[in-house]
């Protein structure tokens, strides 16, 4: 009879190919982009990279900025910080977020909070208090 030491043959392969797909699986369900179509706003459309195909907030925080695995929900989060706030996270790009400094204006960065401020609006006044 044969015998087999538990960790080698073919099974080790198929284990990494599980491992491929699962993470593949992940990487691809992060941030999905908001189509041309469906813009309505300049704000929305620079954060869903159709305005400009470097500037992608989309696949870290979502279409709709609700958030990723990969970065926070900003509709939340946005009671809680200041225009200023927003534009210096956009232009220094704390932690693992890229900076913006030299890809955005003034004029863009503006665009991109205001459309942020209106969603958080809309998604306010959809609650039941
Ligand atoms: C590579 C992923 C990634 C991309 C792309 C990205 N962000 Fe972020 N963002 C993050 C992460 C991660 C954080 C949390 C950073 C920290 O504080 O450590 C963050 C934080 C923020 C915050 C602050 C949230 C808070 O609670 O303080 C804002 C606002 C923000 N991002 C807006 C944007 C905008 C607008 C864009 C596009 C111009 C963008 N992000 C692109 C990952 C990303």
């Amino acid at each position: 009879m044969e015998k087999r030491t538990l960790g080698a043959g073919p099974g080790r392969g198929l284990l990494g190919a599980v491992g491929l797909a699962v993470a593949a699986a992940l990487i691809s369900c992060a941030g999905k982009q908001t189509p041309k179509d469906r813009i309505t706003d300049p704000g929305q459309s620079l954060f869903n990279g159709q305005t400009l195909s470097g500037i992608t907030c989309y696949k870290c925080h979502g279409d709709d900025a609700t958030g990723t695995w990969r970065g926070p929900n900003l509709i939340k989060a946005l009671p809680t910080l200041s225009d200023q706030d927003i534009a210096k996270t956009i232009l220094e790009g704390p932690g693992l977020m890229p900076s913006y400094k030299g890809k955005l204006d003034d004029h863009q960065v503006a665009k991109i909070t205001a459309w942020l401020r209106m969603r958080a609006t809309t998604v306010a006044n959809a609650q039941p208090r």
